[in-house]
C-alpha cells in the first residue's frame, strides 16, 4: 500500500509545482503586455489625446485672424510667448477681481488669482525636456508645478482637476506625444500675484 502511495504523491507535488510555474509565467507575460504597450500605438493614442483635450487652447501661441485666434503650430504648445509684451489690464469696470480675461491667444489668463502664463510643454531644457513621466503625473495629478511633489500648486485655468481622471495609460500616451514634438526654446515668465497687477 504505502508502495503506491509515496510514488503517486510525488507526481502529484511534480504536477502542482509545474501548474504554478505555468501560472507564474503567463501572468509575467501578461504584465509585460500591458506594462510596455507597442510604442507607436501609444504615440498614436497621445496624438489622438492630443487632438481632443485641447491643450493647444492655452499651450499653443496663435496668430490673430478676422476669424479668430489660428494656433501657430510651427511653435506647438510652447506656451506663452516671453518675448511678448503683455497687454494692459483694463482697471476700470472689467477688474481681475470679478473677471476672469485671456490674452487674445488665451496664452496668458488674468482673474483673482493673478496673471498665469500657458506653460512651455515642448520637450525643450526650457519646457519639459527634464521631465519624467513621473513629473507629469504629479502635475496632472496633484496639480504641482514642474510635477515636483513639494512644487507650488498649479494655477487657474490649467484643468488639471479635471485631467486627473486620466488613466495611467492615457497620461503615458499624452507625455509620449509631447515628447514627441518639435522643442521650442521659451522661458515663460513666472505669475504675477494679485496685489502686483
Ligand atoms: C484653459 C487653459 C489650459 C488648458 C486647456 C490646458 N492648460 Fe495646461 N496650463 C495652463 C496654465 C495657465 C498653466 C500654468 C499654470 C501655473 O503657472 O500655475 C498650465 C500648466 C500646465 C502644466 C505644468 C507646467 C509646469 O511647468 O509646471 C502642465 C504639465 C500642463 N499645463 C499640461 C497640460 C496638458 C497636457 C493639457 C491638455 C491635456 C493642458 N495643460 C491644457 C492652462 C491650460
Amino acid at each position: 500500500m504505502k508502495k503506491t502511495i509515496l510514488p503517486l504523491f510525488l507526481l502529484a507535488s511534480v504536477l502542482l509545482v509545474y501548474t504554478n510555474c505555468e501560472n507564474a509565467n503567463s501572468q509575467t507575460e501578461a504584465t509585460t503586455e500591458t506594462e510596455v504597450p507597442n510604442e507607436e500605438a501609444l504615440l498614436k493614442r497621445g496624438e489622438y489625446l492630443l487632438s481632443i483635450m485641447d491643450c493647444d487652447a492655452c499651450h499653443t501661441p496663435k496668430n490673430l485672424t478676422p476669424q479668430g485666434p489660428i494656433p501657430d503650430m510651427t511653435r506647438r504648445l510652447s506656451g506663452y510667448p516671453a518675448d511678448k509684451p503683455l497687454p494692459a489690464i483694463n482697471k476700470g469696470e472689467i477688474t481681475p477681481d470679478k473677471w476672469i480675461l485671456f490674452t487674445g491667444d488665451l496664452t496668458a489668463a488674468v482673474g483673482p488669482w493673478g496673471v498665469s502664463f500657458g506653460a512651455n510643454l515642448t520637450p525643450h531644457e526650457t519646457g519639459t525636456g527634464n521631465w519624467t513621466f513621473e513629473n507629469f503625473k504629479t502635475a496632472l495629478r496633484q496639480g504641482k508645478h514642474k510635477g515636483m511633489e513639494n512644487g507650488r500648486p498649479l494655477l487657474p485655468p490649467m484643468p488639471w482637476q479635471v485631467y486627473r481622471n486620466l488613466s495611467d495609460e492615457d497620461m503615458q500616451a499624452l507625455f509620449k506625444a509631447i515628447q514627441n514634438l518639435p522643442p521650442v526654446e521659451n522661458v515663460v515668465p513666472a505669475p504675477i500675484p494679485p496685489t502686483e497687477i
